[in-house]
């Protein structure tokens, strides 16, 4: 969810509502906003898009006021309807809140309020925080003491933000695991899930820590942790773009990501290769000595950056040929892991917010292991609680699907691997130094690979109709596999799945029908010639089935041309790194598909760009 909350001079209706919409890649099912005016509190919510809302609050607007909260959803707790949506007041409607996350005791919280004669009106975990808030500031009369109160009390993951009607000038926050940042302005100050809410007004920035409540006045911010104490923070400035979080002439910003591409995998190099084929990896700040101790690698991540870690496995093997497993963050701490302090955990995420990965990374550690954000977002939680970040560099990422931050984190984590052989000293030294030369130039073949899409894009309003889309790889091909169908069934609503293409034969291949699509990952025909070989008559089994083959495969390579029924060309790379050239014409591809079937691009049903629930 995003949660944005304003006092200063501007009408905060204003400052909220284009905050949310900054906001609304975080969730949309819903969303609402409250004003502080005339002594009382004015609210209003719709299920639906933040589009609604701003329709209703045309039909019916609310009063002018200068202080406000709102809220764009991403439902947990009771499904996406009005009543559901934030902000919840209390029965008095003096006192009215926004949350971000699941309180875990909610049942409990809500039985005793009902008891005390309390009536809850919504489905939500979130509407008996606004009633406990009004109980404990009728005795305290302090919104900030009413918090830090109810805080102790509350079990799960929660940001809130809240407004009470008797102290107009004040908006509250509270966080506990989801994000919330203060914006701090001339004579106002802000507060949201992300900067993006609030940088058209300022670029001063506090970081709020676990468990702290702050009190956002016009000319004060002050911060505590859950029992009055007083919090140290850190004040940091936003360097983005206002613009970069626009959608710069593009219909979509996933169009515009993906164009960004080269641009953002050249800047995830910058700094960190010189031209003899050196790596420096000052941010890594794990002592090259306990890096030479690492006797195992665990890369845990969820969705688009798990696949990054599925292809940063291969890498690490070949390059430091230390054992390497990949697992899903949402599996991971639940199956009692073997750690210890050899072992590196790498964290992949582009929000560093995703729930599964943060409690994947804290079980790592409470476990003794080193952890290793791989992470493109400044200063968001799962860089702050790890050992060491390596930032990837692709700039504010808005479309819900992934895409110029996977290119960035498959950067990262070849950085890594190259960087722990580097480290080790393997016997590949002449190979990695080769790759990192390789890799300073990869941005221009993904600029290639970009400028010969249209083919790509026909071939997807070609296939518009279709139900399934099946994608074939081998090696590193298999993840970019699974990727390009992860993308189909975010963007298209497809039903579609990636395989191993060895695997095919073992069950799958019955999928195979008359005219049945079948994308196919080609590794290079150089280096792992015999997988070359192989997919080949991989490709053979299938069109003798009937499936229609779209063949990705190397710019040169001959031997496939006579069963593809479309070939899309990418340039040649070393093996490993294919799949940098590989995953930019699916991406494009489903981008065309759910265009030509009427989806929304950027904003996917059900999903959100940050998942902060469990
Ligand atoms: C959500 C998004 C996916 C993303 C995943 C991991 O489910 O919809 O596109 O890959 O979270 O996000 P992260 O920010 O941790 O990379």
């Amino acid at each position: 969810c995003g949660i944005v909350g304003y006092v200063g001079s501007q009408s905060a209706l204003d400052v909220v509502v284009a905050g949310l919409k900054r906001l609304e890649y975080r969730g949309y099912d819903s969303a609402g906003i409250a004003v502080l005016a005339d002594g009382g509190m004015a609210a209003a919510k719709k299920a639906g898009k933040l589009a609604n809302l701003e329709k209703e609050l045309v039909e019916r607007p609310l009063p002018t006021g200068s202080t406000g909260i709102g809220h764009t959803r991403w439902a947990t707790h009771g499904g996406p309807t009005d009543a559901n949506a934030h902000p919840h007041l209390d029965n008095a409607g003096r006192v009215a809140v926004v949350h971000n996350g699941i309180i875990e005791n909610f049942a409990a919280l809500r039985a005793e309020l009902a008891e005390r004669g309390h009536t809850l009106s919504s489905e939500t975990d979130t509407e008996v925080v606004a009633h406990l808030l009004a109980e404990e500031f009728s005795a305290c009369a302090d919104l900030a003491e009413s918090m830090r109160l109810v805080c102790r009390r509350l079990e799960g993951a929660f940001t809130l933000v809240a407004a009470h009607a008797d102290e107009p000038d004040v908006v509250v926050g509270a966080r506990r695991n989801s994000p919330l940042v203060v914006g701090v302005g001339e004579g106002e100050a802000f507060l949201a899930s992300d900067v993006a809410a609030f940088i058209a007004h300022t670029r001063s920035a506090i970081e709020l820590g676990q468990d702290q409540v702050v009190e956002l006045r016009r000319d004060a911010v002050i911060v505590t942790g859950f029992d009055g104490s007083p919090a140290e923070t850190r004040a940091y400035h936003v360097d983005w773009d206002v613009s970069a979080a626009e959608k710069g002439g593009y219909d979509y910003f996933m169009l515009k990501e993906i164009a960004e591409q080269p641009k953002a995998v050249a800047d995830t190099l910058l700094g960190r290769v010189d031209a003899s084929g050196s790596l420096t990896l000052d941010e890594v700040r794990i002592a090259p000595g306990a890096l030479r101790e690492v006797d195992k690698v665990v890369v845990v991540a969820c969705g688009t950056a798990f696949h990054a870690g599925l292809i940063a496995k291969y890498a690490i093997e070949h390059w430091t040929r230390i054992p390497c497993e990949v697992e899903l963050a949402s599996e991971f701490r639940y199956r009692d892991p073997i750690l210890d302090a050899r072992t590196l955990v790498i964290a992949i995420s582009q929000s560093g917010e995703t729930m599964d990965t943060l409690m994947a990374l804290r079980h790592a550690r409470e476990q003794g292991a080193k952890v290793l954000a791989v992470c493109n977002t400044n200063g968001s939680t799962i860089p702050r609680e790890s050992d060491a970040v390596l930032y990837t560099h692709a700039g504010p990422e808005v479309a819900v699907a992934s895409t110029k931050a996977f290119l960035t984190q498959l950067v990262a984590c070849y950085l890594v691997a190259l960087y722990l052989g580097q480290v080790r000293g393997t016997k590949w030294g002449d190979e990695i130094r080769a790759v990192v030369r390789d890799l300073s130039r990869i941005a221009e073949d993904v600029d290639r690979v970009l400028e010969t899409m249209e083919p790509v894009r026909e071939l997807a309003r070609s296939l518009a109709d279709k139900n399934t889309v099946l994608f074939l790889g081998r090696h590193v091909g298999y993840p970019v596999a699974l990727e390009g169908a992860l993308k189909l069934k975010e963007l298209a609503y497809m039903h579609a799945e990636g395989f191993a293409a060895g695997e095919l034969k073992h069950g799958p291949i019955a999928l195979i029908e008359d005219d049945l699509p079948v994308v196919v990952v080609v590794p290079s025909p150089r280096g792992r010639s015999v997988l070359h070989d192989k997919i080949v008559s991989n490709i053979q089994e299938i069109r003798a089935r009937g499936a229609r083959t779209i063949v990705i495969a190397e710019e040169g390579d001959e031997t496939v041309v006579p069963y593809a029924d479309h070939l899309i060309r990418i340039p040649a790379t070393p093996v490993l790194l294919q799949p940098l050239v590989a995953t930019v014409p699916l991406q494009v591809f489903a981008c065309e598909l759910a265009t030509a079937r009427g989806n929304e691009v950027d904003q996917p049903r059900n999903l959100a760009k940050s998942v902060t629930v469990e």
